[in-house]
């Protein structure tokens, strides 16, 4: 859908949708909606006294304009945002997103929205706006790559943000624009995420990170097995070796103009997770192809970066490769010396996430950015422990893992930390090696943790498990209106942009 930001007002623009929003206990509407409610002769407010709109958040209201001479739009949608004083930026995203769908449903070409709820409980002309704009975008969107006879036919071909002065429309535009290219990177990720693993492959995501190096002119490294095996990358080629598939190391670099701090923003690429010797239960399997969503997130945020000139370097790592059982495969037993000259014991092949990002992060901790955060799929505990609506935040800095915390409230991802305290080191010791890659089903994920800060050095680290906000299936209860049912969600993205704008000067 195109976004666009027009200068009009409710009442003269000519739209078959116009989507204007009510609080929760106000009994005459106001601002742009009193404006639509005087123009309907006073439809709304009748509607509001007779309790069939209650403003309540996630409800939606259309109301057919019968040729009112003060009105040009065809049909009038009337969102609910919940009580003033009460309203968070979420109920926005909420609300817009139910619109466009609506728009959607009733397979109109377009529709056009007020900014919804600025300057109430707080928020910003700014946030609001880019609530609105987002939401609008993310929720129209769909996977429909390879569906050919049952493709659904209809699309919204565009989606207007109404100005109500010159000065509006040109603040409007520029987060319009910011908004645009943020979805064009989560959509991006979701593509990669949802795609089947036998069309999103590791030779596939190193030919998306070339693409964005070749767009926006950025230095980029791709590795195949034998530079793997001259760096001593050999973590990476252990999980590799079951899969017929080349595995493929990508690092690309965004340099920010004029000097700035460097992020490096790590992945996890497994293209397809069937746990390799240590086999997963059948049931289920075919979503272990989103298990390269970390590595999807670190190509999305360096497209971001590059493409909204964000004041902060990123180097974005990854390295993909499927985890696939077999006569080669890596076995429990092995043992393997990762890029920082750690070794580690397999004691379990289905926990392969930290093996490949063990050499990820050794190399990006070489590199002395400023900062590390790593993005992935890793470990079912987590998503046990937080569900669907926290990522779970493990660091080596509590000042960064603060600095997460925060943009993870302003950004909608929001997450939660678990410690990583040194005792639960003892977990994955072992005789054998270094440290193993399990430590048994108590603290799962801060035990996958544990292992990871073996490589990250003394850089300031943050590991962002995913596994329970990447990816929206079907037994998810809630799944909110701007992500697809089933589908990826494209988590992180916007995280990142609201961590480094603030990190930038800190
Ligand atoms: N990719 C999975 C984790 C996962 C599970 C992601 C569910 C998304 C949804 C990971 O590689 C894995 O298999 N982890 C194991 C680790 C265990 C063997 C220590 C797990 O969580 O069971
Ligand atoms: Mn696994
Ligand atoms: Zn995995």
């Amino acid at each position: 859908m195109d976004l666009r930001v027009q200068q009009a007002s409710v009442t003269e623009i000519d739209t078959p949708l116009l989507v204007v929003s009510v609080f929760e206990g106000e009994s005459q509407p106001s601002g742009a909606t009193a404006a639509v409610d005087a123009a309907l002769g006073g439809q709304i407010s009748r509607l509001i006294a007779a309790g069939e709109i209650s403003g309540e958040p996630a409800s939606v209201t259309v109301i057919h304009n019968n040729a009112s001479p003060g009105l040009k739009a065809q049909r009038v949608a009337v969102v609910g945002l919940g009580k003033p004083a009460e309203l968070e930026v979420e109920n926005v995203r909420v609300a817009a997103a139910l619109a466009a769908r609506k728009a959607r449903d009733l397979k109109l070409d377009s529709f056009a929205s007020v900014v919804h709820g600025a300057g109430n409980g707080g928020l910003s002309l700014e946030d609001a706006a880019r609530a609105t704009m987002e939401s609008s975008i993310l929720a129209l969107y769909r996977y429909e790559q390879f569906k050919e006879a049952t493709k659904s036919r209809h699309e919204v071909s565009s989606g207007i943000v109404l100005a109500p002065d010159a000065e509006s429309a040109r603040q409007f535009e520029q987060i319009a624009e910011l908004a645009r290219i943020t979805c064009d990177a989560m959509m991006h990720v979701r593509d990669l995420s949802v795609g089947p693993g036998n069309f999103v492959t590791p030779g596939y995501l190193a030919e998306q990170a070339r693409d964005i190096a070749r767009k926006f002119g950025l230095e980029i490294t791709v590795w195949g097995k034998d530079e793997l095996r001259a760096h001593g990358m050999n973590a990476i080629l252990a999980v590799n070796q079951g899969s017929s598939q080349p595995p493929a190391f990508v690092a690309l670099k965004y340099v920010a103009p004029g000097i700035s701090k460097t992020l490096a923003v790590v992945g996890k690429g497994i293209t397809f997770d069937s746990g390799g010797i240590s086999i997963k239960p059948a049931d289920g399997m075919e979503y272990m192809r989103h298990d390269m969503t970390g590595a999807a997130t670190v190509l999305g945020f360096v497209q971001l970066a590059a493409a909204g000139k964000l004041p902060v370097s990123v180097l974005g790592v990854f390295a993909a490769t499927e985890n696939l059982p077999s006569g080669a495969a890596y076995k429990p037993g092995d043992v393997f010396k990762a890029y920082n000259g750690k070794t580690m014991e397999i004691v379990n092949t289905d926990a392969e996430g930290r093996v490949i990002l063990s050499d990820s992060l050794a190399y990006a901790a070489e590199q002395k950015p400023d900062a590390i955060i790593d993005f992935a799929t890793l470990t079912g505990a987590c998503q046990v422990a937080l569900g669907d609506h926290a990522t779970g935040l493990m660091s080596n800095n509590q000042t960064l893992a603060t600095q997460l915390l925060a943009a993870g409230e302003k950004s909608g991802d929001r997450c939660w930390q678990l410690p990583l305290w040194k005792v639960y080191g003892e977990q994955i010791k072992t005789a054998m090696a270094d440290v193993r890659n399990t430590g048994g089903r108590r603290a799962g994920a801060i035990t996958a943790g544990m292992f990871l800060k073996e490589f990250v050095g003394d850089v300031p680290w943050v590991h962002l498990d995913i596994a329970g906000t990447a990816y929206a299936d079907s037994d998810q209860t809630y799944v909110a209106p701007y992500n697809p049912k089933p589908g990826a969600t494209g988590v992180g993205i916007r995280l990142l942009w609201h961590f480094c704008q603030a990190w930038k000067d800190a």
